[in-house]
């Protein structure tokens, strides 16, 4: 039997660069060869209570970006999130064994609570238990994601292993974080913040439909430091940022190019950046046409949403007959 493959993104907005190299691109090859299920992880965003003409605008986008962008529906299964059910009730069965001091210690909460201490909400305190009712649903056993969500996989790994243990059973595998390349990517950020990320502003991402214009702006706007450095000083992390993001879309010979530069003290970040946002849309013109098409399209997208819904459901109906039985409850 085909190995497992689970993953989502949430729609709080629009995809970026980030969610596309560290995510999204090792769907496209999971796909082909994996028993593939690919939700919009609609409840998670629920913690940040979009207002629902948000929330349906941005399911639609994402939706819209998965089938653009090269996701099919005949390879792999696509569905919302809110259209299975029953991932709510394993996510119950699940916090019932999910302990509050752990929760406490995942790192995306604590940053969570820092940074919006207005609403510390019991959803984002239980992300890691939900995300693990996503990935056990299918049983799944490759979850392909960035770097970020390395610790997520983790606690999903302890619930898995708490619930056979309690249960006495070897019901749920134990789901890896999976990328293609050796290592989980990050893709750092315009704005030296760290990963690029919605919550950073609009200043530090690139979406995958960004206009013409607007791509050229934000890079040129990118955080460098002062100066060109000293003949073979270190670069600083705002430069790392920008050789990062030349090493997804610029040819070797062009990053050698700006190297070389950098190690003679001699580089000139405007010219840099003007090569970056050069090769950046040679590589986010063609998604960006592909996706403005497909955002047209909502009958096409409301027969694929309904047509991976019940995919997964029938999946997911499965696992919750089984896991219901185990748990002692019975199935009438
Ligand atoms: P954001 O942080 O912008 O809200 P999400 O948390 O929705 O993005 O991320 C969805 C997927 O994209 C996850 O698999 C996550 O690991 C990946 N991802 C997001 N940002 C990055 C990044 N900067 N580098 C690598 N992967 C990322
Ligand atoms: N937590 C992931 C993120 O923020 C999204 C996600 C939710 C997910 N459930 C998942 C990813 C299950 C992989 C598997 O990026």
């Amino acid at each position: 039997m085909k190995e497992i493959v689970v993953s989502g993104i949430r729609p709080t907005g629009k995809l970026h660069l980030g969610n596309y190299f560290g995510a999204f691109k090792n769907f496209l090859i999971l796909q082909e060869q994996f028993n593939s299920y690919f939700f919009i992880a609609d409840y998670h965003s629920l913690t940040t209570h979009p207002t629902p003409e948000d929330l349906k605008g941005s399911v639609k986008r994402v939706l819209a970006e998965y089938i653009a962008l090269g996701l099919d529906p005949e390879k792999c299964t696509i569905y919302l999130q809110s259209d299975v059910p029953e991932t709510a009730e394993l996510y119950l069965f699940l916090n019932m064994n999910a302990y509050l001091g752990e929760l406490e210690r995942v790192t995306s909460f604590k940053e969570k609570a820092r940074t919006q201490p207005n609403n510390i909400n019991a959803g984002l305190l239980t992300y890691p238990v939900l995300m693990a009712a996503d990935i056990l649903l299918h049983r799944g056993v490759k979850v392909p994601v960035g770097k970020d969500q390395e610790q997520h996989l983790e606690m999903s790994r302890t619930f898995a292993n708490r619930f056979n243990r309690l249960y006495n059973c070897e019901y749920f595998p134990e789901p890896q974080a999976v990328s293609l390349g050796e290592s989980l990517i990050r893709v750092p950020g315009l704005t030296d913040s760290g990963k690029m990320s919605k919550s950073a502003g609009e200043a530090d991402s690139i979406y995958l439909n960004e206009e013409a214009s607007v791509l050229n702006k934000k890079i040129m706007r990118a955080v460098t430091d002062s100066g060109p450095q000293e003949a073979g000083a270190p670069k600083s992390s705002a430069v790392q940022n920008l050789f990062d993001l030349m090493a997804l879309v610029s040819t070797q010979e062009t990053i050698q190019f700006f190297e070389d530069q950098h190690i003679q003290g001699a580089i000139r970040y405007g010219d840099l950046k003007k090569q970056l946002a050069n090769d950046m849309e040679v590589f986010i013109a063609p998604l960006r046409d592909k996706i403005n098409t497909m955002l047209g399209n909502e009958k096409l997208l409301n027969e694929i949403a309904a047509f991976g819904a019940e995919k997964a459901r029938k999946n997911a109906q499965k696992t919750m007959r089984e896991v219901r039985e185990i748990i002692g409850f019975g199935n009438r």
